[in-house]
Parts: C-alpha cells; sequence; structure tokens
C-alpha cells in the first residue's frame, strides 16, 4: 500500500509518499516541502493570508515532484491534515486533497496533524508502543498520550496562552535576533549563564494543572528585565538573558513531560515539532528520561516540522487499523483537537 500525504495547516506546503510495511512501519518514498517562511520573516510571525496564497501557488507543483521523485503515477490512498490549523491554509491542502483522491478514484481519509508528529518517528525508529508526545513548534505546545496511532489519540496538557516556538520568536524580537527567531536565540544562549537569571517557571504551582503550560509571564518577566536594566541605565547580557530564558523553556516542558509519562504509565516519550531542534531541550530531555528510565525518541529535525510524510505516514497507520475512509464532504476543521 502506498500513502500520499497532504499537510498544509501552517507555513509549509508538505506531500509525502510513503509505502506502508505492515509491521507498524513505513519505508519513505517521497518528501516534497515547500515553505513560505520567508515571506512571514518581516512581518515578524506567520499571516495567515500570505500562508493561504503561497499554499495555493505551491500545491500542485509539490504534488507533481512528490509522484515524480516516488516515481509513481498515483498513491493507492490519500491522507491529508484536517486540522488544527489556520482555516485558509487548511482549505487549499483539503481540496486539492479531495480533488486528487475524486479524480484518481482512491480513498481519502483526513487525519489529525498532530498525530503525524509522533506516527513520523515510526520511519526511523521503527514501531511505536505507547507513549506521551510532547510537541513543540511555532503553532502548537502539547501533551499528548498516544497509545494505538490507529486510533484516536488523548491530549494530557496544553498551553494555556503562547506556544512555545511563539515564545522563542517573541523574546528573539524583543532581543533583536530576527525571525524565526527560534535557532539565533538558541545560537545566541550558547555563549551565556543558563542560571545568570531566574525567571519564572510559567504553571508549576501546586494548584496549577499538571500538564498543561503557559510562556506569556516568562515573555514579560523578560521584557520587564530588559527595560529595567535600560532605565537603569546598566548595561545587560543578551547571551545570558537567551540562556536563562531557554532553561525557564525547557526545564519546563521536560519535567512535565517526564511527569505525564509517569501519570499514564508509558516507558516512551516521543519529542516532536520544530521547536525540537533546540539543543537545550534535547540535553535536558535526554537527562530526565535516562534518570526516569524512559526510552527517549526524536525523529531528524527535517521530519520533526511539519511536512507530508507525517500525514502519509499517519494515513498509513490509520488505514491498516482498519479505518473508513473519510467523506469528500468533510470539512477542515481549524480548531480540532485530538
Ligand atoms: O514546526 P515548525 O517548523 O513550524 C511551525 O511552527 O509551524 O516550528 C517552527 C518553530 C519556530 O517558532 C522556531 O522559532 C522554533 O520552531 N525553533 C526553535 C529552534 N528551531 C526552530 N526554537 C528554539 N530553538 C531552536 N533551535
Ligand atoms: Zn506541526
Amino acid at each position: 500500500m502506498i500513502v500520499m500525504g497532504v499537510e498544509s495547516s501552517c507555513d509549509e506546503t508538505g506531500v509525502g509518499i510513503v509505502r506502508w510495511n505492515g509491521d507498524g512501519t513505513c519505508e519513505l518514498l517521497a518528501d516534497e516541502v515547500a515553505s513560505s517562511v520567508d515571506q512571514h520573516a518581516r512581518y515578524g510571525g506567520v499571516v495567515p493570508e500570505v500562508a493561504s496564497r503561497a499554499h495555493l501557488e505551491a500545491i500542485v507543483p509539490t504534488m507533481r515532484r512528490a509522484l515524480t521523485a516516488a516515481g509513481i503515477g498515483k498513491p493507492d490512498a490519500l491522507a491529508v491534515t484536517i486540522g488544527p490549523g489556520l482555516a485558509g491554509a487548511l482549505l487549499v491542502g483539503v481540496a486539492a486533497a479531495k480533488a486528487y483522491a475524486a479524480a484518481w478514484d482512491i480513498p481519502f481519509y483526513a487525519v489529525n496533524h498532530l498525530g503525524g508528529h509522533v506516527a513520523v518517528d515510526t520511519l526511523e525508529h521503527g514501531p511505536m508502543p505507547p507513549c506521551v508526545a510532547l510537541l513543540v513548534s511555532g503553532g502548537h505546545t502539547h501533551l499528548l498520550h498516544v497509545e494505538d496511532l490507529a486510533k484516536p489519540i488523548t491530549e494530557l496538557g496544553t498551553t494555556v496562552d503562547d506556544a512555545a516556538g511563539e515564545a522563542f520568536d517573541k523574546v528573539a524580537r524583543l532581543l533583536g535576533l530576527g525571525f524565526p527567531g527560534g535557532p539565533a536565540l538558541d545560537a545566541a544562549a550558547q555563549h551565556g549563564d543558563r542560571n545568570a537569571i531566574p525567571f519564572p517557571r510559567g504553571m508549576t504551582g501546586p494548584k496549577d494543572a499538571r500538564h498543561d503550560f503557559s510562556f506569556s509571564g516568562l515573555k514579560t518577566a523578560v521584557a520587564r528585565y530588559v527595560e529595567s536594566k535600560e532605565r537603569a541605565g546598566e548595561n545587560y547580557s543578551v547571551p545570558d538573558i537567551a540562556a536563562s530564558f531557554q532553561e525557564a523553556v525547557a526545564d519546563v516542558l521536560t519535567m512535565k513531560a517526564v511527569r505525564a509519562a509517569r501519570d499514564v504509565g508509558v516507558a516512551t516519550l516521543v519529542l516532536g515539532g520544530g521547536a525540537t531542534a533546540n539543543s537545550r531541550i534535547r540535553s535536558l530531555a535526554e537527562e530526565r528520561c535516562a534518570e526516569a528510565g524512559l526510552t527517549l525518541r526524536v525523529p531528524k529535525p527535517r521530519l520533526c516540522t511539519d511536512n507530508g510524510v507525517m500525514i502519509a505516514s499517519l494515513g498509513a497507520h490509520v488505514i491498516a487499523g482498519g479505518a473508513a475512509p473519510s467523506l469528500l464532504t468533510v470539512a477542515s476543521d481549524p480548531g480540532l483537537s485530538v
């Protein structure tokens, strides 16, 4: 069975093609991504209208490139991200996937973007045991409980305000480091002291929800710190601020992820989303998983960011699990939760 996956929930137009191996894993046949990230840089964040237009221009050429790369005329089934994501952006991928599925007369499956971030790891690291997944990107911060990729996923927690990647981007902008700010902030932090400034750890008090996150207070604390230094005419160290901010984010993310895995009784933690490229999130996750006796699985950076392969992989699991195809009348669902 060869499955094509179409992804258009944010600023990446992704088309992936995989072959289902029948053992809970897939083989990668094509991975084509067209990103509009450069077009958003001057706005300091993803502009939905700009993203939608870029998807519209990229979707058909990206599908064609994927078919050529895989050396096939058409797949056996088509999976598409139905949500969550930007409304106009999702519409483009869903409309294209429906049109191609109808024209090719193949089954069409609407799948949840978040599950795709977990399913993609089976390409590199084998079948997925029951796990907790920590997804961190510019658009999402989620803790998920995945018992079986073919079945619905349970959300354990999410952010009550900013996504973790969004907090990186906003703090990077405040520090004059550019967009997307995550990689630049990570680089600046390499030269700083992560214990220099004790920034707050959001939602870690005894009355806070165990698996939810909050990053807006941290972002404000960084802004206040910079303002107070400037008002007093004192120097401050951008690398120290970057390293201390990054430490606060990585500390809360990894502490809550390990706690969630313990609470639901799984032995595996999976990371996904573009912000898992962060050096400190990775090293602290490794340290804490080793201490807790958990297996840590992290897809390679190319597959951590949004792509079509993750949707193809999830689609293959869902199809193999015996799900009925989706109707061509199904609508995209920007606010879809798990
Ligand atoms: O998954 P992704 O490519 O796209 C979406 O969010 O849709 O994730 C991008 C996010 C951005 O917020 C970016 O700043 C962040 O991931 N990011 C990082 C790093 N690399 C990317 N954040 C922190 N440290 C990094 N090294
Ligand atoms: Zn994503």
